[in-house]
Formats: structure tokens, sequence, C-alpha cells
């Protein structure tokens, strides 16, 4: 049976969820210098709280559990089960109140302009559909709302030559990333057009540049980035 990208790409997050916190390039060190900074960079891309904060691809509830603490009503949407079981959990730990839902990155399924901000980190470099998912995420913003997306170009160029070898390859195949836009993009120029091209107004990047400075095991050799976009 063929299995579609998407089941793919969830079935990969959805196996490794237990121990995705374990790795500091995924969530940094309780009381680290490195969340300390993603705690200032967060507060500094969303409007003055209280807001309504969506968290798409929400994982263990990194950035949603970030924003609850900083005073938004935040949602969070995720399709691995296995994910938002760790969040909730993490959530509870916390004794933060964050709404966790199973939903589609690509369709989320929200009445209209439900929200003043939808923010994502380190999803749109996976994300299957990123023009269908601009579009819904627009209709989901109030008049002035935002988007941030938060990631990195964490991959090589993709090779014909190299075997689907390890855990990450037997769900991300050559033939999986190949359908993944994300792949194709080696600086923020495309994402930024992306956003034009779908209406959103000042669209601006920036490095994150603090983050990688004080992160113990960065993602990549290169500081992520934020973009931040207006409906
Ligand atoms: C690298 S993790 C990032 C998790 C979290 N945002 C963070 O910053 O730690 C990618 C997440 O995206 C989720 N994901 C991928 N595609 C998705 C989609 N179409 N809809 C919802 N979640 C998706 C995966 O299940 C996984 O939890």
């Amino acid at each position: 049976m063929t299995r579609s990208v998407q089941d793919a790409i969830t079935g990969f997050w959805g196996s490794i969820a237990g121990q995705y916190e374990a790795h500091a390039g995924n969530v940094p060190a309780r009381d680290s210098a490195e969340l300390g900074e993603w705690i200032a960079a967060i507060r500094a891309l969303l409007p003055a709280p209280p807001a309504d904060v969506l968290d798409i691809a929400t994982g263990t509830g990194f950035v949603a559990l970030i924003a609850a603490g900083l005073g938004h009503r935040v949602t969070a949407i995720d399709l691995a089960q296995p994910m938002l079981a760790e969040a909730r959990a993490e959530a509870a730990r916390g004794k933060l109140d964050v709404a966790f839902r199973t939903g589609d990155a690509v369709a989320p399924d929200f009445p209209q302009q439900s929200f003043d901000a939808i923010v994502n980190r380190h999803l749109f470099w996976t994300l299957r559909d990123p023009a269908a998912a601009l579009a819904a995420w627009k209709r989901l913003l109030r008049p002035g709302g935002r988007v941030v997306v938060i990631d990195g170009f964490w991959f090589e160029p993709l090779r014909d030559d190299k075997p689907d070898e390890g855990l990450f390859e037997s769900f991300y195949t050559r033939d999986v990333r190949k359908t993944l836009p994300g792949w194709r993009y080696f600086d923020t120029r495309p994402v930024a057009a992306l956003f034009e091209q779908h209406g959103f107004r000042n669209v601006s990047v920036i490095g994150l540049d603090a983050i990688h400075r004080a992160a113990a095991t960065p993602p990549g050799p290169e500081p992520g980035y934020a973009l931040s976009a207006f409906a």
C-alpha cells in the first residue's frame, strides 16, 4: 500500500515524539541562555498579550507553551498524536493553559478571522503545500493579524545518488523529499515571495543570530530566521 506524503511525515514525527525534546537542537534545556533568547524573540514577534494565537505544527508545544506563558490565549495543532500527548503533558507540568487539537497545517479547521497571530516553528521545510497553507492562514487571521514563520535551511540539496538510510529517510524517502517545496528553498527569498503573492503586507525577515549564538547545540550551521507578514 502506498503511504501519502503527509502520512509519511506524520509517521516520522509520531515515531520520535518521545525523544524529540532529548535533542537540544530541537528544544533547549530549561533555564538555558538559549531558552531565554527564544522567549525574548517570541515575545517580540507576537502582538502584545493577550492575543489569540494559533501555533501550527506545535510538536511538543515549544512555541505554544512560551506564548501561553507570555499571557496569550493559545490554540495549537499537529497531526502526530504522540506529539500532542507530549505537549499536553508538558502543559500540565507547567500549569499552562493551551488548547491542543488534531489539525492539518495546510487546512486548519477554524472559523474565519479567529486569530490575531499564527505562528509555526520548524514546519516550513516540511510543509507539503505552502501555497494552500498560506491561503488558509490568511483566512484565519483578523484584519491586521500576522503570521510568524520560524525556520532554517537544515538540509543539503537533494541528491539522487544517496541511499535512503536511517529512520529519517525511511519516512522522508527521496520520493517524499522531492515533493516538498521547502527542500528547494536555500534562502528566505522564495518564502517571502510566496507571502507577497498571497497578499500579505509588510513581509520582513530577521536572522535569529542571538539564539544561534546562545545555543549549545544549534539545529544547523547557520542561524535560523523568523519571517513575519501581515494580513
Ligand atoms: C520539527 S517538528 C517542530 C515542532 C514544534 N513546532 C517545535 O518548534 O518544536 C515538525 C512538526 O510538524 C508537524 N507537522 C508536519 N506536517 C504537518 C501538517 N501538515 N499539519 C500539522 N502538523 C504537521 C509534525 O507532526 C511535527 O510535530
